[in-house]
């Protein structure tokens, strides 16, 4: 598989119709929501009312991945905004089986996302339950940030677990994503790469996400 997934937070919020209406006519397959509460990251993004405001108008299924503490008090709220896929992190989550059936019960696809410093063996246990599982290329909380080399190997390790406890469990490479490096996540085994600042900054996205998927 060979997805590309515009991060929204590299997007123009005074444009944001706009930049939706882009995506939509583009090559992109998900669209990649990122909810930061400034307690798990630095950072605080935006929640369910702009959520609400960009499945309206968005055509691809939106990719939200909850950078927030205890996201499992949130479910029913983010499938309400429209979310289609919900990832949770393995560090934000004390009951990460019970937040991964609820997001399921909820009728939603659910992942696991591993931090950098966050070894791919401790997704051992939850790998079978995923429809996607996400590494994060930098640490979260910012776009344009510098791609961590170490993720390639991270990127094999987790094919490896795939194809041996849940081979239709999509990888996805979230964080310094860009035209350089695509090609080489895909073939260390990435299925879905998100690209926030490499989209959103070229002179022209729509062309970058096809340059990315290539
Ligand atoms: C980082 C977010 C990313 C970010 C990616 O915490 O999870 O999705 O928007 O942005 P780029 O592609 O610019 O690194
Ligand atoms: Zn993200």
């Amino acid at each position: 598989m060979k997805y590309i997934s515009p991060s929204l937070l590299s997007a123009d919020f005074g444009n944001l119709q706009r930049d939706l209406e882009m995506l939509n006519a583009s090559d992109c397959d998900w669209l990649h929501v990122d909810v930061m509460d400034g307690m798990f990251v630095p950072n605080i993004s935006f929640g369910q009312p702009v959520i609400k405001f960009i499945k309206k108008h968005a055509q691809k299924p939106l990719d939200v991945h909850l950078m927030i503490m205890d996201p499992g008090r949130y479910i029913n709220d983010f499938k309400e905004a429209g979310a289609d896929i919900i990832t949770v992190h393995y560090e934000a989550c004390t009951h990460l089986d019970r937040t991964l059936h609820a997001i399921k019960d909820a009728g939603l696809k659910c992942g696991v996302v591993l931090n950098p410093g966050t070894a791919v063996s401790l997704l051992e246990d939850t790998i079978q339950l995923c429809d996607v599982a996400l590494l994060m290329s930098v640490n979260p909380g910012f776009g344009g940030q510098k791609f961590i080399e170490n993720t390639y190997s991270k990127v094999r390790q987790l094919r490896a677990l795939c194809d041996r406890k849940n081979p239709s469990c999509l990888i996805e490479i979230d964080g310094g994503v860009n035209t350089e490096n695509a090609s080489k996540l895909f073939e260390a085994g990435a299925d879905v790469l998100v690209a926030g600042n490499a989209v959103f900054k070229s002179d022209n996205p729509a062309e970058t996400i096809k340059a990315l998927k290539k």
